[in-house]
């Protein structure tokens, strides 16, 4: 029989349970679920709420019954209708009077509203952590590349040279802001919402500072209606969670390029690669295409928490119990990628000679071109314009910027000299942009010993 079997004739319809139901989902916040209780009944024992006795009784076989669900000697029941019923009913079950007096001064509204803030709360520190991870191996792979010249690009053309090291360093901003992003929403998410009851808050003389600290929150919310109802959070959460999956799909997009015959800048480890079931020839880069495509799916799961908070009046409305999903799928996902990429990106080989040759060819010199002539006196447009007309002049004919002779140079300008050679050469081009951001190696080792101190300052 349901708990409200008093106020009701009949027994709730099968199907339509199961369509209530979201234990099938809910049951992975069991701990958080019985945590929260622990503390309720702590609290209602020290407020003199309920007996320090019953108190005792009800927190002693809370643990029993947390300790049965991870040793799986109790196995959950699909036919209750969340995870915080089947708790409370085994509770019962066990214990008798007693576990009834638990859900004094509370109501699941607050109680899924706390289980969901404290599951986040943890959640949030494993994506965290993962994140660390990533960026301590992007700095060292940078650290075993900061000579490694290859093309930069925009539009996907060689545009200038950089390192790879600088490449890899352009990342680990990315991950570092993802990391700023989780901590604040973590800050705001460190509220606790029990106390807020079904909406209204209680005439019980309950005591919210006391669960608070004994959760780890910062404090109570302070309105009963926004207590139960804000799920801004879970919001914030897969927002950040999309961005994190945005940028690794971008990292993804260019090790799928990289790795294929066309640029041959990479070669995955055959742990990390699939082959075809039909040529023999193939090195799939399976994992970084799922990963580009489950940004669809968490892109999507942002989506559905959306809309389904929007419009919802105060307080809460069953729309809500649809968030869950959403997020867990989303959480899921982006732990299994970010798991997934980072052992990838460390086993990779990359292979320097033929980013150096790629950075050879394309003209990618042809700025420093053009500024060694501003340095020689002319203005940049000027400059640039000549350049241009080189470079023309060298796809007509088949040269290069190294290869072509000086008395050709000298057709374009007297100020041409033997230092053009030098002035152009991909090593300088790197070395001399030392401004801070730049790719000269002295400068990236900068930026790897910025991002060092960052991840020791999250420990
Ligand atoms: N299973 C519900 C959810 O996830 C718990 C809260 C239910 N509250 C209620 N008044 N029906 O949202």
């Amino acid at each position: 029989m349901a708990l409200w079997e008093g106020r009701f004739k009949k027994e709730i319809d099968k199907q339509t349970n199961d369509f209530n139901s979201s234990i099938s989902f809910d049951k992975r916040m069991y701990k958080e679920d019985i945590t929260g209780s622990i503390a309720h009944a702590t609290m209602l024992g020290k407020c003199n709420i309920i007996s320090e006795k019953e108190s005792e009784t009800i927190v002693n076989e809370l643990k029993k019954i947390l300790d049965d669900l991870e040793t799986g000697k109790l196995e959950f029941d699909l036919e209750a209708e969340d995870v915080h019923m089947f708790i409370e009913s085994e509770l019962t079950k066990r214990i008798g009077d007693t576990g009834k007096r638990l859900h004094t001064a509370r109501s699941r509204n607050d109680q899924v509203a706390l289980d969901l803030r404290l599951y986040m709360k943890k959640e949030v520190k494993k994506i965290k952590e993962l994140l660390k991870e990533l960026i301590g191996v992007l700095v060292t792979q940078a650290e075993d590349n900061y000579e490694t010249i290859m093309p930069g690009y925009t539009h996907l053309q060689r545009a200038q040279p950089i390192t790879l090291a600088h490449y890899f360093m352009a990342y680990t901003e990315m991950f570092k802001r993802d990391i700023e992003r989780l901590k604040n929403a973590e800050d705001r998410m460190n509220e606790n919402p029990l106390g807020s009851c079904a909406l209204a808050g209680t005439t019980y003389d309950i005591d919210r500072y006391l669960t608070s600290e004994l959760l780890g929150f910062n404090g109570p919310t302070l309105n009963s209606l926004d207590g139960v109802s804000d799920r801004d959070y879970v919001i914030e959460f897969a927002s950040a969670l999309s961005i994190i999956m945005m940028h690794l799909s971008r990292i993804s997009e260019e090790f799928i390029m990289w790795g294929s015959y066309e640029f041959k800048f990479l070669e995955l480890d055959d742990a990390f690669a699939t082959g075809s079931s039909i040529m023999p020839q193939k090195k799939n880069p399976d994992i970084t295409e799922l990963i580009r495509g489950k940004n669809g799916r968490v892109y999507g799961d942002l989506m559905s928490l959306l809309v389904t908070m929007k419009s919802l009046p105060l307080a809460y409305n069953k729309d809500m119990q649809e968030d869950k999903e959403a997020i867990f799928d989303a959480l899921d996902n982006v732990k299994m990628c970010l798991e997934t990429f980072i052992p990838m990106l460390e086993t990779t080989t990359f292979i320097k000679e033929n980013m150096l040759n790629a950075a050879k060819r394309g003209f990618i010199n042809a700025t420093d071109c053009a500024d060694y002539l501003v340095k020689k006196g002319l203005p940049f447009r000027t400059a640039y314009k000549i350049t241009g007309t080189i470079v023309a002049y060298c796809i007509d004919n088949d040269k290069t910027l190294d290869t072509l002779l000086l008395e050709e140079y000298q057709k374009f300008s007297q100020l041409f000299a033997e230092d053009i050679y030098p002035a152009t050469s991909l090593q300088k081009a790197v070395n001399d942009r030392t401004a801070i951001g730049g790719p000269a190696p002295e400068t990236v080792k900068k930026h790897v010993q910025v991002i060092k101190d960052y991840l020791r300052s999250l420990d």
